[in-house]
């Protein structure tokens, strides 16, 4: 097992670490404290100096986003927990909300006095009714306490945490539809610009939308000072990320690694190799939403923001996902392709009709009915839906498919060829082209 420095899951283990008298007894509420006393602009610093970058999957540089917060006070300043979790094979915000409810409270108080606000929401997938209870608990313990409400740790300062429930669809994680959602709305993605969230954001009020886990590495920066954490990692890649690995291989958890880890070292040594003595094909690095990487595309690639980019994919939300030498490319394209399908908000009718329209032609080559020109059609709507839709999802939806068909073109010619062989009567496509407007 590698040896990794456990900040995040430093406490994960110990049995009442969801307590607050379990979370005090180790270091909690000490890293809040020494915040409160410090100038807010200080804290804002402390974090821009550790590097931290944004864990919920566009790694966008945490202390910056802080500083984009209007301080002039005009309109209440609000922060929101993104706490949704819906990307497929993703599931370390869960096991800290479970396990370590006071540090993502921390967290966020953090956050809280470093942007002024009083008020702040955890935005939690509505599936997740175990850590939902464990949240609301330890939330009380903290109003019993003075840790929450009117007068936090006695420094005259207010705050106030609710936690809301999603309704189970995975565009509220975007940012701008949880806030959509927050309101009472239809949970559809809002143009950005103007609506950056931490300008225009929920109720029109300026908005810090941060995840989870970015929020509770918070907890240890403010302890150990920005330069301490921006020491661990790479230069670029600062801190740990927490992995969900899942898939083929013989041990499947959150595991803390710091940044820069080998992605082979990985899944030898963490996850325990692939399962059933096979051999490794594939992976899924940073969730479905990112492209997929063959096994001979992995040698000396670590998981940092950088090593992962070069490789052609992205650390995203760590949704590490292994796919061992059984498995049916097509088959997977097929299942990533529904998800993105059934998930789209229908704003924008690329993503809306595309998604549609590659799951039809993967599910046709999957069970060999494809058609000559499929692989083209499926890399044309692709290109036709990346970069001209509202929100990100476009390229979620995208990015994967064609990274299917670019990376194992040859199962997915292989099965066209084939079906088209047994089937003389088969009609050919037109040369199809989108003309869509850009
Ligand atoms: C389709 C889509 C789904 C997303 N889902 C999540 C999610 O479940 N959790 C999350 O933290 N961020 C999610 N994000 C990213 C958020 O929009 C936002 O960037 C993030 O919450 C910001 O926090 P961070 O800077 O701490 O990462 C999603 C983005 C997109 C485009
Ligand atoms: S890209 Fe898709 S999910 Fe995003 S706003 Fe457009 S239709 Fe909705």
């Amino acid at each position: 097992m590698g040896e990794h420095r456990k900040i995040l899951l430093a406490n994960i283990d110990k049995e009442d670490q969801h307590t607050l008298s379990g979370y005090e007894s180790r270091g909690g509420y000490k890293s809040i404290r020494k915040a409160l006393g410090m100038d807010p602009l200080a804290v804002v610093d402390e974090v821009k100096k550790s590097g931290l970058r944004g864990r919920g999957g566009a790694g966008f540089p945490t202390g910056t986003k802080w500083s984009f917060v209007p301080r002039n006070g005009a309109k209440p300043v609000y922060i929101v927990n993104n706490a949704d979790e819906s990307e497929p094979g993703t599931f370390k915000d869960r096991l800290l909300m479970e396990r370590d409810p006071h540090q993502c409270i921390e967290g966020m108080l953090i956050c809280a006095w470093a942007v002024q606000s009083n008020w702040s929401c955890i935005y939690i997938r509505g599936e997740y009714g175990y850590p939902y209870d464990r949240l609301n608990q330890a939330i009380k313990e903290c109003y019993a306490k003075g840790y929450l409400g009117d007068n936090i740790f006695g420094s005259g300062f207010k705050h106030d945490i609710v936690v809301h429930r999603g309704a189970g669809a995975y565009i509220c994680g975007e940012e701008t539809a949880l806030l959509e959602s927050l309101e009472g709305a239809k949970g559809q993605p809002r143009l950005k610009p103007p609506f950056y969230p931490a300008a225009i954001g929920l109720y029109d009020c300026p908005t810090v939308v941060n995840n989870v886990e970015t929020l509770a590495a918070c907890v240890w920066i403010m302890e150990h000072g920005g330069e301490a954490y921006a020491a661990i990692g790479t230069p670029k890649s600062t801190g740990t990320k927490l992995i969900s690995a899942s898939g083929h291989i013989n041990k499947p958890g959150v595991y803390e690694v710091e940044m820069g880890y080998p992605v082979l070292r990985f899944i030898e040594e963490e996850c325990g190799g692939i399962w059933k003595g096979r051999k490794l094909k594939a992976i899924m690095p940073g969730g479905s939403s990112f492209p997929v990487l063959r096994a001979d595309e992995l040698e000396g690639v670590t998981i940092d923001y950088d090593s992962l980019s070069k490789a052609g994919s992205h650390v995203g939300s760590g949704g590490f996902m292994v796919m061992d030498d059984s498995t049916d490319m097509v088959q997977a394209a097929c299942n990533v392709a529904h998800f993105y399908a059934h998930e789209s908000c229908g704003q924008c009718t690329p993503c809306r009709e595309g998604g549609h329209w590659i799951e039809k032609i993967f599910n046709r080559v999957s069970k060999g009915e494809g058609l000559p020109g499929d692989v083209e059609l499926v890399e044309s709507v692709c290109n036709q839906i990346a970069g001209h839709t509202i929100c990100a999802f476009g390229e979620a939806l995208a990015w994967p498919a064609q990274s299917f068909i670019r990376k194992f073109p040859e199962e997915f010619k292989e099965r066209i060829k084939a079906s088209v062989k047994g089937s003389p009567l088969r009609v050919l496509p037109m040369n199809f082209e989108y003309q869509g407007a850009h």
